[in-house]
């Protein structure tokens, strides 16, 4: 039986924050915890993981399937991650949209696609190969950009909403990288919103970034800017009470200061929703 599915605001699990989930019970509905971090058979992550876990429903998100790559997938990694969501039964896992390597090196980078029929087909067919080896459906999630292709053939959202429909998996939509990625390519956040298919949105990111002036680098590192809570409230416009998170990867902060951020998110939510 699958746990069901996650609602209300969570948070990225971050080893600094272990000690006050695992002494008290910080006031979120969930938990996302980042999958490579515990797919070793033991040891005390896995230890603190299963402690919280009995206490937080929790989602899986990796950075690691390189689903957009043309290196065949990685099946052993398929195999732990499928372990992984047997032992701690996450509302849902997901990666991201993009690729982290070529010809067995890995860049550590997410990498975006070139927006095209070839590359479309390609990533569907993956994404259905993944569903069938995990047993489940995956979210996937956009990714910031720097660069696009001289080749492209249609939008990003074009592009993702397709896949979508084609390989029946489900999105998760981090606000902060299409608002990353309008600025640094120059369009309207708000187009790649309403592209977005509401039934399949299960997730949202909320993060912060650097901001360069005529470029942003989206370094997770920093509170969510105006701009993004602004798009955030159209996005809760749009599409509806999706379950949603305060993503931050490096300069991590007291968790009070994240949950500070948190409760900024479901002040929005609410007042858009009750409007
Ligand atoms: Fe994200």
């Amino acid at each position: 039986m699958s746990p069901p599915p996650l609602s209300g605001f969570g948070l990225g699990l971050r080893v600094e924050h272990y000690a006050d989930f695992l002494d008290g019970r910080p006031a979120v509905d969930w938990l996302e915890v980042i999958s490579e971090n515990y797919l070793v058979p033991g040891g005390k992550p896995l230890a603190h993981l299963e402690r919280i876990r009995a206490e937080y429903p929790m989602a899986m998100h990796g950075v690691s399937l390189s689903i957009g790559s043309t290196d065949p997938l990685d099946r052993h990694y398929l195999r732990e991650l499928k372990a992984l969501t047997r032992r701690i039964e996450p509302a849902w896992v997901s990666d991201h949209l993009c690729w982290t390597g070529v010809d067995h090196h890995h860049l550590h980078d997410l990498l975006p696609l070139p927006c095209t029929e070839e590359a479309l087909r390609h990533v569907s067919e993956r994404v259905l190969q993944v569903q069938e080896a995990l047993g489940r459906r995956l979210l996937l999630e956009n990714v910031s950009s720097y660069v696009s292709f001289d080749g492209d053939e249609m939008s990003e959202w074009e592009f993702i909403a397709e896949l979508a429909r084609r390989a029946d998996c489900e999105l998760l939509l981090d606000v902060n990288n299409v608002y990353v990625s309008s600025r640094n390519h120059g369009f309207d956040a708000r187009r790649f919103i309403d592209a977005m298919p509401r039934e399949r949105v299960r997730q949202i990111h909320l993060a912060g970034h650097e901001d360069h002036g005529d470029h942003l680098i989206d370094t997770h590192d920093h509170p969510v800017c105006e701009a993004v809570w602004e798009l955030y409230a159209y996005t809760v416009g749009r599409l509806g009470a999706v379950p949603t998170m305060i993503e931050r990867d490096d300069h991590i902060p007291p968790l009070a200061d994240l949950l500070a951020e948190l409760d900024r998110a479901r002040a929005i939510q609410h007042e858009v929703l009750a409007r």
